[in-house]
């Protein structure tokens, strides 16, 4: 059944945006949990919340038929105390809010899908599989603790008459935001040359792959637990950024080691982990349920990327 009310919390950031474009058309009312009170357009509408308390704003679940969690502070920062709890609590916070909200409804939404990341499997490199939801293998450190009791919250959620999907999502690429302009922007300045070793994966999706898996995964009445949103076929950073030099020709070719990195990573006040990682992920589950990837291929998506961007 195709959904006539979407809930989007967080709905004002990168996937947010995805999904509002995605999803805007008749007959569909869109309303985002956002901490900005912002004015509403066409068949978009917001409602103010602050991520962790129960109020107003609850009743806009009750009848809805989607609800989609998209909330959580940026990571693209350096990890110190503060951020790291602002990180931590923002994706937790916001998701058990969120249960006592739809715990509270007399008519709670059909379907929950909640954010979670890809990079809560652990570091895969080289020929070793990649990670499915049935075989993959959970890693260590900050981001995956973060990604564990962001999904440990949702699980923990009372919700019995709603469908409920975490979102093991990889990283979209998307002309309007998230990672790629930046490393489109990183590219042109000669910054398209392995980063580090260049053997590490990247497990990566198509914006418009992203929100036709939402929209499909919506829409699979038996369709709950965990899904992973990636494409079938990652691509090593080493090939990514020839693939970046080959589409977008830059004069100059800078090489990439680790170090440099991470001074520049210190300097944009990021951390390497975002481009060191090695993320090797396979959307078995999405695949086994019948979705088909407009693009499977990162050239293509590439390409189709750059050319939205210099229309
Ligand atoms: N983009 C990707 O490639 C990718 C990949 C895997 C997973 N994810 C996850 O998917 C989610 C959405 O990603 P995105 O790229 O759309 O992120 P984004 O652009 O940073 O948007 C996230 C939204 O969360 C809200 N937010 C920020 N801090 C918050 C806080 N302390 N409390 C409550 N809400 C807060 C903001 O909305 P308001 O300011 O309007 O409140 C913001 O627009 C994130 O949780 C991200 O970790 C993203």
């Amino acid at each position: 059944m195709a959904p006539t009310r979407i809930v989007l919390a967080g709905g004002t950031g990168f996937l947010g945006q995805c999904l509002i474009r995605h999803f805007r058309r008749p007959g569909v009312e869109i309303v985002v949990l956002s901490r900005e009170q912002l004015p509403a357009y066409a068949n978009v509408r917001y409602a103010c919340w602050d991520g962790r308390t129960l109020d107003e704003w609850a009743a806009e679940l009750d009848g809805a038929d989607v609800l989609v969690n998209l909330a959580g502070r940026s990571v693209d920062c350096r990890y110190h105390e503060a951020n790291r709890r602002a990180i931590l609590s923002s994706r937790v916070d916001s998701t058990r809010v969120l249960g006592a909200a739809v715990a509270a409804c007399r008519r709670p939404p059909r379907v929950w899908l909640n954010a979670s990341t890809a990079t809560i499997y652990e570091h895969t490199e080289g020929e070793r599989p990649a990670n499915t939801e049935a075989d993959g293998v959970i890693g260590r450190g900050f981001s995956v603790e973060v990604a564990q009791a962001w999904e440990a919250a949702f699980w923990a959620c009372p919700a019995p008459n709603t469908r409920r999907v975490a979102l093991r999502t990889a990283i979209v690429l998307g002309a309007e935001g998230g990672a790629f302009p930046v490393l489109a922007r990183l590219a042109r300045w000669g910054m398209c040359t392995p980063q580090g070793s260049g053997r590490q994966w990247i497990s990566w999706l198509h914006a418009t792959d992203f929100a036709r898996a939402v929209e499909f995964l919506a829409q699979q009445p038996g369709a709950s637990g965990v899904f992973n949103l990636c494409a079938p076929q990652p691509i090593q950073n080493r090939d990514f950024n020839a693939l970046l030099a080959r589409t977008l020709r830059p004069l100059l070719r800078l090489p990439q080691p680790e170090w440099l990195l991470e001074a520049g990573a210190w300097a944009l006040q990021t951390q390497t982990e975002l481009v060191l990682k090695s993320r090797k992920v396979y959307p078995q589950r999405l695949l086994e349920w019948g979705f088909e990837f407009q693009f499977p291929g990162c050239e293509a998506a590439v390409a189709d990327i750059v050319r939205t961007v210099e229309a």
